[in-house]
């Protein structure tokens, strides 16, 4: 057996209860991650997983159809011995929240395996479910009082997202689960905390002495957060279709980028001090009024086209896509930050599917130095500054600066300093959901997101989902598949007199 790594203590004992066993996301990665949390040595000595699904199924059915899923979408080679113990472990109880009596019998069954099992009556309820089954399983954990502190044990509830669907659900979201629970019993996972390179814009602000006194508008001209991706919509039609690029990304996975690299430092690194801080910068992002919306935004939806090899069909000819559909696959908005550290510094954010590039990153834009200097010599331009945070498909750190072109006459270049993530350390290949899972078992709520985090972040997007559902076809642009997305996206930049970085 693994050795735990050196500075991680094993989760207490307790039982894993996954809501949604047989779906996609169990199989592709919540199963995935704890075989890799196995096989670190990284699960608690006393430990069962309960899959609780809508139609029974046997202990032996739900076992192989993970096995199955774990042969797919491990991310490393599957140890059988370990897959084994780790499978022992997973009793399937059927429980619907249609009917209440089947929630008062999976107590009674779950009770008795927490005895078997010795796991002391600490649990964890995971919903990877469809958003709409969120709010009844909820009321029923509450009303059997399963979620209920009590004996000394913990009870925890994680929750994926999408977590609302606008500023007002997902406030009524906070409100049912909040009668039920502390906030602090909540841990609402964003899948972009599990990512490393996300976790270390931290590091790299506060741990080091050169960022933090150029990191504000003294001396950043602006900053651009980019997550565009290749693959088109696929098989999610009807959720994409009623979802749309800005709900799906903005306010969830480029509000973490966001708030990391826009946040005050906060004063210890726990969970409190850090989501207070990350809360706080949402919050000061202005409120946009919908004219002013319409202005700072671009949206686009893909028209056929080519990647590489594949072929992608319109958007509107997506399965499950309405036809004539309005729904964005592509968003760039331009957002201000109304505090002392980012007044006047605008945040340019854009998103889309059906991209010529997979890319997600960072990219801070320094102030150009003054170039009155070289004015006499042939020196036309200078290269601009960036620092950019790599988060996909290149982890790590580039700086862009300008240095002299060797040679007798002074001429100058734009040249990077690069650090990558994989020349200097060796990580086991992992589905990202290892650390935010590991982290809910031991009580660390630091990667997850707090209600007001939450609701600051609808707030800021609420103007464009209003603007835009106003707007309807008006303004909605097309782009082809494949490319670099909609023409709208760059004057966005232009009439700023700024322009995205070159991706690729
Ligand atoms: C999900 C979105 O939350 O994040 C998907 O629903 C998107 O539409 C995905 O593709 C992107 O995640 P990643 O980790 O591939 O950038």
């Amino acid at each position: 057996m693994t050795d735990v790594p050196s500075g991680q203590r094993k989760p207490d004992p307790c039982s894993f209860v996954i809501f949604g066993a047989s779906g996609d996301l169990t199989h592709r990665l919540v199963i995935p991650a704890l075989y890799n949390l196995a096989a670190t040595d990284l699960l608690p000595d006393k430990f069962c997983v309960v899959g609780i699904a809508r139609k029974g199924m046997s202990n032996d059915a739900l076992r192989d159809s993970l096995m199955k899923g774990l042969r797919q979408f491990a991310t490393r080679p599957v140890d059988d011995a370990i897959a084994k113990r780790l499978l022992e472990c997973v009793t399937s109880i059927e429980a619907d929240p249609g009917e209440p009596a089947s929630f008062d019998a999976m107590r009674e069954r779950l009770e008795k395996l927490e005895a078997d099992r010795s796991t002391g009556g600490n649990r964890l309820f995971y919903l990877a479910t469809p958003p709409a089954a969120f709010t009844p399983i909820s009321r029923q954990l509450g009303r059997t009082g399963l979620l209920k502190v009590e004996n000394g044990a913990w009870r925890r509830l994680v929750i994926e997202k999408p977590f609302g669907t606008d500023l007002a659900s997902a406030k009524a979201l906070n409100g049912e689960l909040l009668k039920i629970l502390d906030e602090h019993q909540i841990y609402r996972i964003d899948h972009y905390l599990g990512k490393e390179t996300v976790q270390n814009i931290l590091v790299l602000r506060f741990a080091n002495g050169m960022f933090e006194p150029i990191w504000n508008r003294n001396h950043i001209d602006h900053v651009q957060i980019t997550v565009d991706e290749k693959l088109g919509v696929g098989h999610r039609g009807s959720f994409y279709d009623a979802t749309g690029a800005l709900r799906d990304m903005v306010p969830n996975h480029l509000f973490q980028l966001l708030s990391l690299v826009a946040m005050e430092p906060p004063i210890r690194f726990d969970a409190h001090s850090v989501r207070s801080e990350k809360a706080d910068v949402l919050a000061a992002i202005q409120t946009q009024r919908e004219t002013d919306a319409l202005k700072n935004s671009v949206r686009g939806q893909y028209q056929g086209g080519k990647i590489g090899d594949t072929e992608i069909a319109d958007y509107c000819k997506t399965a499950d896509v309405k036809p004539g559909s309005t729904t964005e696959t592509y968003a760039a908005l331009k957002l201000t930050i109304d505090n002392w550290r980012w007044a006047g510094v605008p945040f340019y954010l854009r998103t889309g599917k059906a991209l010529g590039l997979k890319r997600t990153e960072v990219a801070i834009k320094f102030k150009q130095a003054p170039f009155a200097m070289f004015s006499s010599t042939a020196v036309e331009t200078l290269a601009e500054n960036y620092l950019v945070i790599g988060v996909e498909p290149t982890e790590g750190i580039a700086l862009q600066f300008n240095t002299k072109v060797p040679g007798p006459s002074i001429r100058i270049d734009g040249v990077e300093m690069k650090f990558l993530y994989k020349d200097y350390f060796k990580a086991e290949p992992a589905t990202g959901y290892e650390t935010l899972i590991y982290d809910c078992m031991i009580g660390d709520n630091i990667l997850f997101q707090r209600a007001d985090s939450v609701e600051a972040g609808w707030q800021a997007v609420q103007p464009f989902l209003d603007a835009w559902k106003k707007a309807g076809a008006n303004g909605l642009e097309r782009y082809k598949a494949g490319s670099a997305g909609p023409a709208g996206a760059e004057e966005l930049l232009k009439r700023d007199g700024r322009s995205w970085r070159k991706l690729g």
